[in-house]
């Protein structure tokens, strides 16, 4: 037994059958009926990994896994299968090799940088509003799923690789990373490709390393970047895991962001209409850039409410390194923990009427009221989101710009349905109709 109640050796309540639980749909529901049965602290005996998981989801516990006990914790088994195809990148690897690379990459982020990186969002965002104009024209329906995958996939490539990312799709006659956002690709297939794309990314690094004058982009930081102890830039090894890295965690959680935002703005009419008076009023002549962003502070509730209610990550691991005290349980060192953004987002003790849709929860009169480990979808702590920021301001250039010009229309042809995964996406593309808002659009 691993886990145990102080003083009377009781242990959390819990399913009596073993199983593992991973990031399934089946796992998905399955977690839901857990939490009514047992409440808000549970153990599951599991199947093939050693002892049993905790499951928690109360803030309390929640802070003290990620925040104020945080170096008792390892990142645990959700990640062992993302290690095979990110090696030893930010998000998998532990301990000391974590924090090099954490302090290594993360100046990659600092505001100024993703400043820097801004004008690259816009042009992106600029010359998808010419192609969405002749669409709209036209009215025609649009894949928005399919939209945003590629938008948010480019962007986070050029954010990587700036002028680079034209010589690839120019020397392989496409974008060869867009296999990472088909879903027709996801099988087994997607690993013999994934090596190959490491592959393109290792001769990137090389040529960058030869040139003398580098552009600003995260690869050149990356390769400026040097150890604070040992004065040492990272091997090519750790380039390429880190690289891939940001690829796998920076754009698929983006996009689906942007489309579950797009989604729900078709259904609510009233935070549409609040989104065009924002827009309109705002000062921006084309597009927002970094200093219109508290202007659009209502956009960014927008995004953080959809965030609660579909967050990508729904459900993320720890693993205890020593022996620690949880609610009032003793959990042994080794025993695995799931934590799920998803259900603390809605758990009914801590957010009022949790199922429904309301930016105005993330006023900023109301966000003070709120238990801040009630609300993770970037996680908290020092293994917190790196790319939190960048997310938001992405979202906030695309919906600034988009919504001044566009209303997308929901087609009802399949239901919208939660499809968990490794990211919690739509399972069936989501289509719109477009139509333009200006003169000059339509
Ligand atoms: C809406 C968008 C995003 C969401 C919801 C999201 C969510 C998360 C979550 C929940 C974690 C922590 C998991 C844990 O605690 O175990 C995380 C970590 C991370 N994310 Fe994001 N992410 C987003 C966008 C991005 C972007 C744009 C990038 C980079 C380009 C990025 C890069 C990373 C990295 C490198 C880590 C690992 C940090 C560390 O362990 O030190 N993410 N993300």
């Amino acid at each position: 037994m691993t886990v145990s109640q102080l003083n009377n050796s009781i242990v959390p309540p819990g399913p009596d059958t073993s199983h593992d639980i991973t990031v399934t749909e089946q796992d998905f529901y399955r977690l839901g009926d857990w939490f009514k049965t047992y409440g808000d602290i549970f153990l599951v005996p599991q199947v093939t990994r050693k002892g049993s998981m905790l499951v928690i989801n109360h803030p309390d516990a929640i802070k003290q896994v990620l925040v104020t006990n945080s170096k008792n914790y390892a990142k645990g088994v959700g990640f062992e299968l993302v290690k095979m195809l990110l090696g030893n990148g930010i998000i998998v690897s532990d301990g000391a090799t974590w924090w090099r690379q954490r302090r290594m990459i993360q100046p990659a982020f600092n505001k100024k940088v993703i400043a820097e990186l801004t004008q690259q969002m816009k042009d992106i965002n600029l010359r998808l509003l010419e192609k969405w104009r002749v669409l709209a024209q036209q009215q025609a329906i649009i894949d928005i799923t399919e939209e945003t995958n590629a938008l948010a996939l480019e962007i986070i490539l050029r954010a990587l690789f700036s002028t680079d990312f034209d010589a690839i799709c120019e020397k392989c006659g496409e974008n060869p990373f867009a296999i990472l956002t088909d879903d027709s690709a996801r099988d087994l297939k997607l690993v013999v490709k994934y090596r190959a794309l490491t592959k393109l990314v290792g001769e990137l690094v090389e040529q960058r390393r030869a040139r003398a004058e580098k552009p600003l982009d995260w690869l050149s930081i990356f390769l400026d970047a040097r150890d604070k102890e040992s004065g040492e830039p990272m091997t090519d090894m750790e380039m390429i895991d880190e690289v891939m890295t940001m690829i796998v965690a920076g754009s698929e959680t983006s996009a689906t962001t942007m489309n579950w935002t797009w989604y729900r703005l078709s259904q609510h009419p009233d935070v549409e209409q609040k989104v065009h008076d924002v827009v309109d009023q705002a000062s921006y002549d084309r597009i927002p850039g970094i200093e219109h962003l508290d202007e659009l502070a209502y956009i960014r509730q927008v995004v953080e409410e959809v965030l609660r209610l579909y967050p990508p990550v729904w459900l993320f691991t720890r693993k205890t390194l020593e022996d620690d005290t949880i609610a009032g349980y003793r959990v042994a060192a080794g025993t695995d923990i799931a934590i799920s953004p998803y259900y603390i987002h809605r758990h009914a003790a801590f957010w009022e009427n949790p199922d429904a849709f309301d930016p105005e929860r993330f006023a900023p009169e109301q966000e003070k009221k709120r238990n801040k480990y009630a609300y993770i979808p970037f996680s908290a702590g020092p293994r917190r989101c790196i790319g939190d920021f960048f997310a938001i301001v992405e979202a906030q250039i695309h919906f600034g710009l988009m919504t001044r010009h566009f209303t997308l229309e929901h087609i009802a042809d399949k239901p919208v349905e939660l499809q968990p995964g490794v990211n919690l996406r739509t399972k069936h593309p989501i289509h719109m109709r477009i139509k333009p808002r200006t003169i000059a659009d339509s």
